[in-house]
């Protein structure tokens, strides 16, 4: 395999995730200080156009799924255009899946948005919500609107069923939903609320949304505590014990999630994302473009090596498209070939752990 998307471990990427923005109108505690955190200028930000330039030269060479993140991408204004673009570009390819362009949002706008993003191509919607408590999503937030996440996760069900028949990919209401919900664990904050997230699931939302709890993981300024981790094992236990037995299925390829069923719950589906009890790193297929337009090829790596992605195509000294191509196929070629195993390197999550644990 030589694509220059296939690293030295014989990973071939073919999901791209695209942050829009660095912006988010929540202040989740477990991501960033209440100031929220230091934004580069507007200008520093890829236009759609150079984001376009980027999903074609990367669907070119194998890129079949792309989710667009933040921050939250929802503050992008022209976020309905992009989609549209990136849907038509995936079109052309040979993309097969059922998931091409999905995002990941906090939910608080996507109610105004979701049916004309859907129309506009979008496959898949990831709302992150950690509590079913609005006291307690007020605290972890730092801002209101469990109401708003509530109704967008509703409305998201609403406009795919519209568009599609069905809220699952796979046939006859089988397989995925389209609306994941992501939750991220922590003891003593919502560790109690596990079987509540399985119950509205079925009970408000009929089934049709999939719940994903998380690991909650250390990154740079998020406040991660060993003695607030609750791990893949301890959640199920926290669900069984709760009085809830739970089945193991099938996961799909490259999948992050460890999925079960509840049988009891109309086989509602959950799953766990074990990013540090087990992490998924051998069958990484994930690269991703950061707010201001570097490759970063893995979660937990730097991209401070990297060249800028936005600076060749802002300050080549060639005007000539295919030389620009070439000098972008270069530094994704080589910044893919230094990506390590798993982790960014750092060997284990345990040493990353540690490193979080002796931070001021
Ligand atoms: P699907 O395409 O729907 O499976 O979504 P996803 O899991 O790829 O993306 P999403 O943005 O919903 O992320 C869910 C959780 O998975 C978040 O906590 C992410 O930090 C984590 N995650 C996503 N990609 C990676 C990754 O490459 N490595 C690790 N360790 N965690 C990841
Ligand atoms: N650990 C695990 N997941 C996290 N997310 C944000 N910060 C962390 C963290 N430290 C989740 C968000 C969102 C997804 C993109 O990542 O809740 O759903
Ligand atoms: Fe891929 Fe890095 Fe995440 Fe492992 S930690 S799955 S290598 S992005």
């Amino acid at each position: 395999d030589n694509s220059i998307l296939t690293d030295t471990h014989g990973r071939h990427h073919n999901y791209l995730r695209i942050s829009l923005s660095e912006r988010c109108n929540l202040r989740c505690q477990y991501c960033m200080p209440p100031e929220g955190v230091p934004l580069s200028p507007t200008s520093n930000l890829l236009t759609n156009n150079e984001i376009m330039r980027l999903v074609t030269l990367f669907v070119k060479n194998g890129v079949d799924k792309v989710r667009l993140t933040g921050g939250e991408p929802l503050l992008r204004k022209d976020l309905v255009p992009l989609v549209h673009s990136i849907s038509e570009e995936l079109k052309k390819s040979n993309a097969t899946s059922s998931n091409l362009v999905g995002i990941t949002t906090n939910g608080i706008s996507l109610s105004r948005h979701v049916h004309d993003l859907v129309d506009a191509g979008l496959t898949g919607v990831n709302i992150s919500l950690d509590t079913l408590s609005s006291d307690r999503f007020q605290e972890i937030t730092r801002r209101k609107g469990l109401d708003k996440v509530m109704r967008a996760i509703g409305d998201s069900i609403s406009a795919f069923q519209n568009r599609y028949g069905h809220v699952r990919t796979g046939p006859n209401g089988t397989g995925g939903s389209r609306v994941k919900i992501n939750c991220v664990v922590m003891k003593n904050f919502n560790d109690d609320e596990l079987v509540d997230f399985v119950n509205m699931a079925t009970d408000t939302f009929g089934g049709d949304v999939d719940i994903r709890f998380i690991e909650w993981m250390p990154f740079n300024d998020n406040a991660w505590s060993r003695s607030r981790f609750v791990s893949y094992q301890d959640m199920v236990d926290k669900i069984t014990k709760g009085g809830l037995p739970i089945e193991r299925i099938i996961d799909g390829p490259n999948d992050t999630t460890k999925w079960w069923q509840v049988p009891q719950k109309d086989s509602t589906r959950i799953g766990f994302i074990t990013s540090m009890s087990e992490h998924f790193c051998s069958t990484c297929n994930r690269l991703r473009i950061t707010a201001d337009g570097k490759i970063k090829t893995c979660l937990f790596g730097s991209n401070e090596k990297e060249v800028s992605l936005k600076d060749i195509m802002r300050q080549s000294s060639s005007d000539d498209p295919r030389q620009q191509e070439d000098d972008l196929s270069r530094v994704i070629h080589a910044a893919v070939q230094r990506k390590t195993f798993a982790l960014g390197g750092h060997g284990s999550a345990d040493n990353i752990a540690k490193a979080a644990d002796n931070r001021p």
